[in-house]
C-alpha cells in the first residue's frame, strides 16, 4: 500500500442554486431545518461555481481555512458544524466496517481553500455553492460517500439543494433530529434543454439584512409566513413538481413568480418590516408583465431572492427578444463592462408594437449586467492536480 502519502488533497466544484419555491424561516436554528420544504434549480457551473480544495495531513497542527485568498476564523459556529458532522460520519462509516479509502487518521486537521468565479460583490447568493462545495471536498478527504444534505445544511439551509444538478427538492421532513431533512433531485438537468436563465445584476445601493437575521424575525412576526408554510407550500410542491416533469413553462413561469411575490410579501408582514427589492426590481417585475401581456402568454418569468438582483427563466426561443426589451428598459452605462456575459445572445431589434406595450421611461445604468446561463449538473471532482488551489505545502498556491 502507498500509504506514506503526506497529504491528501482533492479540489471540487459546485453550483449557485435559485429556489422557485422559497425556504423562508427555521423551525431549528442549530440544526438548520425549515418550516416548509423548497424546489430550486441548479445553474450550470460554467457561469457561476465555487472551487474547493480540501486536504489533510498529519503535518498540520491546526483546521484552517481560506475564502478567495483570505484566511477566514475558522471558529465560526457553522463552519465548526460541517467539520463535526463529517468527522462523525467518517467514524461511523469506520466503525461500520469499511476500509479507509485513503491513509489517513481521523485526528488529522484539514486545511480549506475556496473561491468563486463570479464576484462577491455583485450581490449574487455564494453561500450555497460554498458550503455545498465545502461539505462535497470534505466528504471525498474524509472517504464519506453518505448523504450530504446535513453537512451543507448546517452551513447554510439553501447549500444542500446545490449538493444535485438539474432539479432539486428539500425535503423539510418531521423530525427533531433531522435525518428526514434531505435534498434529491426531482429531475436531471438533461431534462429541459430549452431552459435559460437570465441573472439581472442590478446596481444596488445598500447590503440588505442576511437571510438568517431576516427569516428569524419573518418566524418571529409574520403570520402570513406561518399560514404559507402550513397551508400553501405543500400544494406549490406538488404543482412545481408537475410543472418540471411535463415541462409547462407557462405554469412554471407564473407558479415561480407568484411563489417569489409571496416571498416578498411575508418579507413586508415582518415587523420592523424588511424589503429587499428595490426600485429597479419592481421595474423589472413591470417589464416582465408587460412583455407576456404583449405576446398573450408566460414566456418570461422573474424569481428574486433576499437582495435586488433578478433571476429570469425563459426559454431559447425567447432569450434574444428579452434581453433586447432589457436593454431597451435599462440601456447600459458605457463604463467599459460587458453587459452582457456568458452564454452568447443573439442582438436583435425589438419591434415597434412590443417597444409601446413595454411603455417604460428607460434608466440607464440601473441593470450593471447581464448573465445568461442555463440548467447544469451537481458539484464534479476535478482530477486535474494543477486546479488545487492549496500547494504541497498546504498552503494556498500564490494566485496566478
Ligand atoms: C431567499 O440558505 O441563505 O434565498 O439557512 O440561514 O443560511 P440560512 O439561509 P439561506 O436562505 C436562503 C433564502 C432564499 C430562498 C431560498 O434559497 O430558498
Amino acid at each position: 500500500m502507498a500509504s506514506e502519502k503526506p497529504i491528501v488533497v482533492v479540489t471540487c466544484t459546485a453550483p449557485v442554486n435559485i429556489a422557485v419555491v422559497k425556504y423562508w424561516g427555521k423551525r431549528d436554528e442549530e440544526l438548520i431545518l425549515p418550516i416548509n420544504s423548497s424546489l430550486s434549480v441548479t445553474l450550470h457551473q460554467d457561469q457561476l461555481k465555487t472551487t474547493t480544495t480540501a486536504a489533510i495531513s498529519r503535518d498540520f497542527t491546526e483546521d484552517r481555512i481560506w475564502l478567495n485568498g483570505q484566511e477566514e476564523d475558522v471558529g465560526q459556529p457553522r463552519l465548526q458544524a460541517c467539520l463535526r458532522e463529517i468527522r462523525r460520519l467518517a467514524r461511523k462509516r469506520r466503525s461500520n466496517g469499511h476500509e479507509d479509502p485513503l491513509p489517513l487518521s481521523l485526528s488529522y486537521k484539514v486545511h480549506v481553500a475556496s473561491e468563486n468565479n463570479f464576484p462577491t460583490a455583485a450581490g449574487l447568493a455564494s453561500s450555497a455553492a460554498g458550503y455545498a462545495c465545502l461539505a462535497y471536498a470534505l466528504a471525498r478527504v474524509y472517504g464519506v460517500d453518505s448523504d450530504l444534505s446535513e453537512v451543507a445544511r448546517r452551513g447554510s439551509g439553501s447549500a444542500c439543494r446545490s449538493l444535485y444538478g438539474g432539479f432539486v427538492e428539500w425535503q423539510m421532513g418531521e423530525r427533531p433530529d433531522g435525518k428526514d431533512s434531505i435534498a434529491h433531485q426531482v429531475a436531471p438537468e438533461s431534462h429541459w434543454p430549452e431552459l435559460r436563465v437570465l441573472i439581472l445584476v442590478v446596481s444596488a445601493e445598500r447590503k440588505p439584512m442576511g437571510s438568517t437575521a431576516g427569516m428569524q424575525t419573518s418566524v418571529e412576526t409574520s403570520a402570513l409566513l406561518k399560514f404559507r408554510a402550513e397551508a400553501l407550500v405543500p400544494a406549490r410542491m406538488a404543482e412545481m413538481t408537475r410543472c418540471i416533469r411535463e415541462r409547462d413553462f407557462q405554469a412554471f413561469g407564473q407558479l415561480t413568480m407568484k411563489d417569489s411575490n409571496q416571498f416578498h410579501a411575508t418579507c413586508l408582514d415582518t415587523f420592523p418590516p424588511i424589503s429587499y427589492l428595490s426600485d429597479t426590481s419592481r421595474r423589472i417585475i413591470q417589464l416582465v408583465h408587460r412583455f407576456n401581456a404583449h405576446h398573450g402568454r408566460t414566456k418570461v418569468a422573474y424569481t428574486f431572492d433576499a437582495g435586488p438582483n433578478a433571476v429570469v427563466f425563459t426559454l431559447d426561443d425567447t432569450v434574444a427578444e428579452f434581453v433586447a426589451a432589457v436593454r431597451h428598459s435599462f440601456p447600459p452605462e458605457s463604463n467599459g463592462e460587458k453587459f452582457l456575459k456568458g452564454l452568447p445572445v443573439e442582438p436583435i431589434l425589438l419591434s415597434d408594437e412590443l417597444k409601446a406595450a413595454l411603455g417604460m421611461d428607460p434608466v440607464p445604468g440601473s441593470i450593471r449586467y447581464i448573465i445568461a446561463t442555463q440548467v447544469g449538473p451537481g458539484p464534479q471532482v476535478l482530477d486535474d492536480p494543477g486546479a488545487h488551489l492549496l500547494g504541497p505545502d498546504g498552503l494556498p498556491k500564490p494566485a496566478a
